[in-house]
């Protein structure tokens, strides 16, 4: 009988790990039947956005996290895949900052151009994975929301792809329950609409805290406090915006920060973060980690180092995103078709140990970059993947840090070069701060 593969996931990760399949099946090799289960009822996962929140139509934890005016936060240079580029989907050049749906629209582009659909059982959410050690597979339990039908499948290998920006880490303030307005985590933030003409905290110091704060701006909120827990992001923010430490206690509508200051506050968001969530696997195939470059306990950042038959895509804090799940989705592919040997436990785990040893030593967003692009290098020479010229990505990107310490209402409307086909992108036709409308139609008019 012929290996099974279960893919769990129809998020970007999900489509490049059917996209590698499909890829061997067309280039004359002989592939396992793969099933990839979606619990929403279309692909894209975080892309496919949704104005609901909380639980969806079946009654689920809504995935999205995506909010309505959302713009690429890095250069799409740098996420392109290099099997089907940005010149080829939209047959002409675009800028570098995409919004959401025109990233979504490529991302499908090439999921459909590969004809993968039919491989995805949609509103259908897996429930439960163990590994049965006399059988050698894995039984995997999915629920139809349709019908509520469970059923139970036998697999070779299970590969998670799904996601990690979801389930969201909300610390407690004391005093915050007395407060008069609304206090909601980035998760469920969706129109910056909402919140014009108020006095917001942001809670966190990283991309949300950062993008929800100009989106915000950009939509006509009279304040934004920035509540950081670390450092400081530390840019040359517009007027409105300000950046001070950590909540220590709100009192009413007065919230009051580690330095002594305090503010009045219409609302509280928190961009703190999210959980690596997995409560469909069992215990001894769940990985736990915080939002890092390199989880420990996996095996080129993809192999689950205590039973390799199970691999993870797309589990690391993310420069690269696209671009990285495809070599880790090609990486995965070929260790369950048995091109790739997997080595022993103890020299998977001494190989991880380099690459954590690496990670923990790292000072500077630089050296993050220059991390995660060695790593992808790293897994680009043991795979068929297309060639893509990942020193340019990661000179675009520390290109792009500089662009944001420089103006970071103006980073988005630089131009940036093709790491596939060496094309120069057009400078948008508007800058990001007056850019209110972000459909597909109005960011490919006249650039
Ligand atoms: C607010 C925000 C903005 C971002 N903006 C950008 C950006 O501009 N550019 C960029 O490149 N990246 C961005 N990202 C990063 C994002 O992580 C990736 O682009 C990408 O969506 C990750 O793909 P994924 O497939 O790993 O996970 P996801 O996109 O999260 O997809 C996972 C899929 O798994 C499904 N699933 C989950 N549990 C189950 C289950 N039990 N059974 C069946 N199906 C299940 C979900 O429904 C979902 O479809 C952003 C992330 C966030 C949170
Ligand atoms: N436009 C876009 O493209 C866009 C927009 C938003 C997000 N994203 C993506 O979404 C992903 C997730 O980003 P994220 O910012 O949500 O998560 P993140 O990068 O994991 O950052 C979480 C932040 O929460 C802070 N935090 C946690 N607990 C806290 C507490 N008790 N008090 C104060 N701060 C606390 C952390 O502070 P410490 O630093 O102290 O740990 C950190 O700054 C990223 O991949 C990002 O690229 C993209």
């Amino acid at each position: 009988m012929a290996k099974r593969v279960a893919v769990i996931g129809a998020g970007p990760s999900g489509l490049s790990t059917l996209r590698a399949f499909q890829q061997a099946e067309a280039g004359g090799a002989e592939v396992p039947e793969v099933v990839c289960f979606e619990k929403q009822d279309d692909w894209g996962g975080l892309w496919n956005y949704t104005w609901r929140t909380g639980l969806d139509a079946n009654g689920e934890p809504v995935h999205g996290s995506m909010y309505r005016y959302l713009w690429s936060n890095g250069p799409k240079e740098c996420l392109e895949m290099a099997d089907y580029t940005f010149d080829h989907h939209f047959g002409q050049p675009i800028p570098s900052f995409p919004p959401r749906a025109v990233l979504a629209d490529y991302i499908l582009g090439r999921a459909n151009a590969a004809g993968v659909r039919d491989k995805i059982r949609f509103e259908t959410a897996v429930r439960g994975v163990t590994y049965m050690a006399d059988a050698g597979k894995f039984k995997l339990v999915s629920e139809d929301l349709k019908t509520h039908v469970l059923k139970a499948e036998e697999f070779d290998n299970v590969i998670v792809a799904t996601g990690h920006f979801s389930v969201p880490h909300i610390p407690n303030f004391e005093g915050i329950e007395g407060f008069p307005g609304r206090v909601l985590h980035g998760h469920d933030f969706r129109s910056a609409n909402e919140f014009a003409g108020q006095d917001l905290v942001v809670v966190g110091g990283s991309y949300s805290a950062e993008d929800i704060s100009l989106q915000c701006h950009k939509y006509g909120a009279k304040s934004v406090t920035i509540s950081y827990r670390t450092a400081a992001m530390g840019f040359n923010w517009p007027e409105s915006i300000r950046e001070v430490p950590e909540i220590t206690r709100v009192d009413g509508e007065m919230v009051h920060f580690k330095d002594g200051s305090s503010t009045r506050a219409d609302t509280i968001l928190m961009c703190t973060g999210y959980q690596h969530h997995f409560p469909f696997l069992s215990d001894t195939l769940k990985l736990r980690t915080t939002n890092r470059l390199n989880p420990p306990g996996l095996w080129k950042g993809v192999v689950w180092e205590a039973n390799p038959q199970l691999m993870y895509v797309g589990m690391q804090d993310q420069f690269y995103t696209f671009s990285m799940f495809d070599l880790q989705a090609w990486f995965a592919r070929d260790v369950c078709m048995g091109r790739i040997a997997v080595p022993s436990k103890d020299e998977m785990e001494a190989d991880t140990a380099q690459w954590v040893a690496r990670e923990e030593s790292l000072e500077n967003p630089h050296q993050q970059i220059d991390f995660q692009t060695d790593y992808c290098k790293h897994l680009a020479s043991m795979v068929d993947y297309p060639s893509k010229d990942w020193d340019q990505a990661a000179a675009n990107f520390v290109e792009w840090e500089h662009d944001k310490e420089h103006s970071i209402t103006g980073y988005r409307n630089k131009a940036f070069k093709s790491c596939c086909t060496g094309t120069m992108a057009p400078v948008h036709h508007t800058a990001w701060l007056e850019a209110m409308d972000d459909s597909l139609e109005t960011f490919m008019g006249a650039s």
